[in-house]
C-alpha cells in the first residue's frame, strides 16, 4: 500500500551546492531558494553553519538565512555547538544535526569519532529543544561507507534510537554514496519504522548508481512518506569520495504524480528553479524532467 501524500524536503541549496567548486553568489542562491518556494516546496535545507575553511561554499549561511522568505520549515545544518549557536543567532527555528554511523566517515566529515560527535551533540539538542527548535538528525552512511564498506542495520537502529532518546523530532537516514539497493532500502526502513514508529522518518538517497528512484519506491512500500531530494539532482558530500548528486526533486515529484501521490510541488516550477541555478554550477544537469523542460 502506498501513501496518499508525500512530503518533499528540498536539499538543493545545501546538499546541492556544498560540493560545488565554482563559487555561487549569494543572490543566485537566494533566487534559487525563492523559486523553489514558489514551486510549492514547504520544507527545505537552506544552508549549513559549518567551518568556512572546510566548506567555503556555505560561508554565506548567515546572509542566506537572513534574506530568505520564511515559508514552511526551513532547516539549517549544524555539526556542533558552535553551528547551533550561530543558527540560533540568526533566528533559525529548525536545525539539522548530522552524524555518520561509520566512525571513519564521521572523522573525515566532522573531525570527531561518531561517539565524540554524539556526546557533544547531546547537550546541544537539549538546549535546542528548550528553545522550542525542531530538531532533525541526519544519519550518514546508513547503508555503506566509502571507507568501511557495508554498515550493519543494527548499528543504524542504535544511533537512531539514541537520537530519539535525545529528543530529535525527525531522522533523515541517508545512503550517502548511493550504493543501497531496493531490497536493502525496504528492509532498513521497515525495521526503523517498526523500532521507532513515533518519530518522523525521512529517506535521503544519493543517485550515484542510478538506484535512487527504485530505492524510493521500495521505501514507500516500507511506509516512508518523506524524502530528501535536490532540484537538478545536484549534491554530494565533499568528504564522501565517489558520492554524486541527490535524487532529483523534479524526477521524484513526477514519479509520485504519476502514482497519484500528492506532494504539493509543481514539476514545471521546480524546473524553472533549476534553470535559474544551472548557469552558475559547473555540473551539467541531466535529470529526465529537466531535459524535457529544456527541449520543449
Ligand atoms: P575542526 O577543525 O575539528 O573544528 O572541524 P574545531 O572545533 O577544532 O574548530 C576549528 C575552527 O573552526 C575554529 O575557528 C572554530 O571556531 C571554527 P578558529 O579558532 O580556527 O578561527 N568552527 C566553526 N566555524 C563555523 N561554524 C561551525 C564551526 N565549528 C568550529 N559550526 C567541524 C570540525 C565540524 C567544524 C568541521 O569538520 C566542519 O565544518 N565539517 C562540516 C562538514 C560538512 O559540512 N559536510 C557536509 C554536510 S553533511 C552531508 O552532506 C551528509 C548529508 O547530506 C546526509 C548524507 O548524504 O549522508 C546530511
Ligand atoms: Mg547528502
Amino acid at each position: 500500500i502506498l501513501p496518499n501524500n508525500v512530503t518533499i524536503i528540498e536539499v538543493g541549496p545545501r546538499d546541492g551546492l556544498q560540493n560545488e567548486k565554482v563559487h555561487v553568489d549569494e543572490q543566485d542562491k537566494l533566487a534559487f531558494i525563492a523559486a523553489l518556494q514558489k514551486a510549492g516546496i514547504s520544507e527545505m535545507e537552506l544552508t549549513s553553519f559549518v567551518s568556512p575553511k572546510w566548506v567555503p561554499q556555505m560561508a554565506d549561511a548567515k546572509e542566506i538565512v537572513g534574506k530568505s522568505a520564511r515559508i514552511g520549515r526551513q532547516f539549517v545544518l549544524a555539526p556542533n555547538a558552535k553551528g547551533a549557536e550561530l543558527a540560533l543567532e540568526v533566528g533559525a527555528r529548525s536545525i539539522a544535526v548530522f552524524v555518520g554511523v561509520s566512525n571513519s566517515f564521521n572523522k573525515k566529515n566532522i573531525n570527531r569519532s561518531t561517539d565524540e560527535s554524539m556526546n557533544a551533540l547531546e547537550p546541544v539538542i537539549t538546549k535546542l529543544k528548550e528553545h522550542g527548535i525542531f530538531v532533525r538528525a541526519c544519519i550518514s552512511t546508513a547503508f555503506y561507507c566509502p571507507y568501511e564498506g557495508k554498515i550493519e542495520p543494527k548499528e543504524v537502529v542504535a544511533l537512531c534510537e539514541r537520537f530519539v532518546a535525545m529528543g530529535a523530532n525527525e531522522l533523515s537516514v541517508a545512503d550517502t554514496i548511493g550504493m543501497a539497493n531496493p531490497r536493502e532500502s525496504y528492509d532498513l526502513f521497515k525495521l526503523l519504522k517498526e523500532k521507532l514508529p513515533d518519530v518522523l522518518m525521512t529517506a535521503h538517497f544519493h543517485d550515484t548508481r542510478k538506484m535512487a528512484m527504485a530505492n524510493i519506491f521500495a521505501s514507500l512500500q516500507a511506509g516512508i512518506d518523506r524524502f530528501d531530494t535536490s532540484a537538478g539532482g545536484l549534491g554530494g558530500c565533499p568528504f564522501a569520495p565517489g558520492a554524486t548528486g541527490n535524487v532529483a526533486t523534479e524526477d521524484v515529484v513526477h514519479m509520485l504524480d504519476t502514482l497519484g501521490i500528492k506532494t504539493g510541488v509543481d514539476v514545471k516550477k521546480v524546473c524553472e528553479a533549476v534553470a535559474l541555478i544551472a548557469p552558475h554550477v559547473s555540473r551539467p544537469i541531466e535529470t529526465g524532467m529537466y531535459k524535457l523542460f529544456v527541449n520543449n
